[in-house]
């Protein structure tokens, strides 16, 4: 029985990347001595091949020398990181993984679409960038952030999965790896996705009709654990044991897919903490009017919902983020208590690609949702924060 020896990079070869295409990844298969060479991750043109020890018990997954796991889903191969949880576990990080196409251009605003498969292998060893955002007054993050990230034990496994959605009011947040460190539930023999949906004006922009509907950051969501369904099993995830879980935006985010036909049987369990579509945060009213009042704030003066988002779609990211801080804080200031959010889900008209039309409540009451063990509650000192900031006024 051959044991995993480790062998080092041999040679590097220039490629032009189009001939990648047609060359197979694996070069020479000489299974029965135990290595075959594997292409290596380089900027193009180059691309490299180094020997490998081929694990014989594996499924044809791979390792690396520094023992940087390598695994092939059907958009390409991934190379991510060995990592150790704070219990001092081992475990395996891909980062950064795309499930989506950018949304930039023309699919600015528009329905999410799956992304191309790759060429090479995807270096997944760190974050990518978040989705347009402000932070401390700046604006961070890149059009180009339909990213996930998976953490398993073991990508043989048939381990259950979570999903994290995160929160900040469909305004802020990240999957970023330090910021939600999945420790302790890596130690439970959990495999840990971490999705990135688009907020604010960019995921909830809605002219209530079919040039915008609204709600894509949901549909956002939905492409993803589209994705984990075809895809985790190649981490050692069991598709059929899929809980979503998320705080605040994430908790309400979570509510709309229990509801939503376009996410049945996607997953199987689901955490809310401090979030429900039935709170009053949890569903922007009047949209469309927001829509043109900040086109107007732009300089957009039209009354046609294609001429608006066409023109939306021409403005810079920084500036459509300092509109809508701009409009964001007139409208919190202007009902401080119930703080419904300017852009966060909306009831869309009815058409077949709608997450949901009609209101919450009435659905919940006919028993029109996913009937799945729920856990609801909320975190607590969920305010702490906003009281800080309240002192101000
Ligand atoms: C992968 O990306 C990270 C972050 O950009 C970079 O530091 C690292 O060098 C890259 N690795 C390879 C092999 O290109
Ligand atoms: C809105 O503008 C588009 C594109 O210019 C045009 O095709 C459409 O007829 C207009 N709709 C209305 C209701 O005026």
């Amino acid at each position: 029985m051959q044991s995993n020896n480790i062998f080092v990079v041999i040679f590097l070869v220039k490629f032009p990347v189009g001939l990648m295409k047609e060359s197979p990844i694996v070069l020479d298969s000489q299974i029965t001595s135990g290595i075959i060479k594997e292409q290596i991750i380089m900027q193009p043109p180059f691309y490299g091949f180094r020997e490998i020890a081929l694990d014989k018990s594996s499924t044809g997954n791979l390792r690396l020398a520094n023992d940087n796991p390598i695994i092939t889903i059907p958009d390409g191969q991934i190379q991510g990181t060995k990592e150790q949880t704070i219990m001092q576990t081992t475990f395996y990080a891909f980062r950064g993984i795309p499930f989506a196409k950018p949304p930039v251009g023309d699919l600015r605003f528009a329905p999410p679409k799956k992304n191309d498969p790759w060429i090479g292998i995807l270096n997944a060893t760190a974050d990518r960038d978040r989705c347009p955002q402000i932070n401390s007054g700046t604006v961070v993050g890149s059009e180009d952030c339909l990213h996930l990230s998976v953490c398993t034990p073991d990508y043989k496994g048939n381990f259950p999965v979570m999903v994290e959605i995160y929160g900040g009011s469909f305004e802020t947040g990240t999957s970023n790896f330090n910021s939600y460190r999945p420790d302790y539930l890596l130690a439970k023999d959990v495999v840990y996705v971490a999705l990135n949906y688009r907020i604010g004006i960019l995921g909830f922009l809605s002219t209530g009709d079919m040039v915008c509907p609204g709600n894509n950051g949901l549909k956002y969501q939905i492409l993803a654990l589209k994705w984990v369904k075809k895809y985790i099993k190649y981490f050692g995830g069991d598709p059929n044991r899929v809980t979503v879980f998320g705080q605040s935006a994430g908790g309400v985010s979570i509510a709309y897919l229990v509801q939503s036909r376009l996410a049945k049987g996607l997953f199987h369990r689901g955490i809310m903490q401090s979030g429900s579509s039935l709170c009053a945060a949890g569903l922007t009213l009047e949209a469309p009017k927001r829509a043109f009042e900040i086109g107007e704030l732009l300089e957009i003066k039209t009354t046609n919902s294609s001429v608006l988002v066409e023109n939306y779609r021409q403005v810079k990211v920084t500036d459509l983020l300092s509109v809508q801080t701009i409009y964001t804080t007139k409208f919190f200031l202007s009902d401080i208590l119930t703080r419904p959010l300017p852009f966060g889900p909306v009831q869309e008209h009815h058409h077949p690609e709608a997450v949901f039309s009609g209101n919450s409540y009435e659905q919940y009451l006919k028993g029109d949702f996913q009937r799945i063990p729920l856990m609801i509650g909320s975190t607590s000192n969920e305010a702490g924060p906003l009281i800080q900031s309240l002192r101000r006024y």
